[in-house]
């Protein structure tokens, strides 16, 4: 087996996952402890493979080493957050951002404007102190971590719209993206209205 892309720093990105979602799932339990409402349904995270992040090196241009697949590119440890509503997105943002050691990279929210194909989902780069040396020979090293956030709408239309990108002989490709932009924004229209309807039971419920 050939060496990882990601060096003798390999060994850390599963215990700095481990450490993020540990805080995540703490606030969770304590949310709806506090509200009887969870943050978030669920989550999935990953350590991007070593021969995909290589891939992706190759494929913009950068040298294949861990410098490229731990500060180029910042998708190395990813976590993916599915709420059941949009107002929970914004609050498991918060969340993220006053967890210990994180500061804010890059953060772009494609729900208030979405992409042009209809994509919706809430993208933060986190960048992370941490109690481990990294690439650029820091003894307590900092590492980036990818954070998607959608509503089970938006994952659902994500993976239905990522399937057609790996589909090269695919009839009516045309007729399928405008199908499926208008699909995006029924969904959308759809999340607003369960918002709304969550608020006003929500109001019902305090007036009594
Ligand atoms: P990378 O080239 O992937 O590093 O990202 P980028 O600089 O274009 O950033 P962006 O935040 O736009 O996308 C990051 C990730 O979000 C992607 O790798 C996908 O997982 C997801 N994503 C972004 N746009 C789309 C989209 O149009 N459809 C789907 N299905 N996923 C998307
Ligand atoms: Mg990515």
């Amino acid at each position: 087996m050939s060496e990882s892309i990601y060096g003798e720093f390999s060994q850390y990105l599963p215990l700095i996952l481990q450490q993020v979602t540990d805080h995540i799932i703490a606030a969770n339990k304590k949310t709806k402890e506090e509200t009887g409402f969870k943050l978030y349904e669920h989550f999935i995270s990953r350590i991007k493979a070593s021969d995909s992040m290589a891939e992706k090196c190759q494929r913009k241009g950068l040298e294949v080493c861990p410098q490229s697949a731990l500060r180029s590119i910042r998708d190395s440890i990813g976590i993916r957050i599915v709420c059941g509503f949009v107002d929970d997105i914004y609050k498991t943002v918060s969340v993220i951002k006053a967890i210990p050691g994180v500061s804010i990279y890059n953060e772009k929210d494609y729900i208030s404007k979405a992409k042009p194909n209809g994509y919706r989902s809430y993208h933060l780069i986190l960048e992370m102190e941490t109690d481990y040396p990294d690439v650029l020979g820091n003894a307590r090293g900092s590492y980036f971590i990818e954070v998607q956030l959608r509503t089970i709408a938006q994952d659902s239309w994500a993976s239905l719209e990522h399937q057609m990108k790996y589909k090269h002989d695919i009839k009516h490709p045309e007729m399928i993206t405008k199908e499926l932009k208008r699909c995006a924004d029924e969904l959308a229209s759809c999340d607003l209205t369960m918002q709304t309807i969550r608020n006003l039971i929500q109001e019902s419920s305090e007036d009594n």
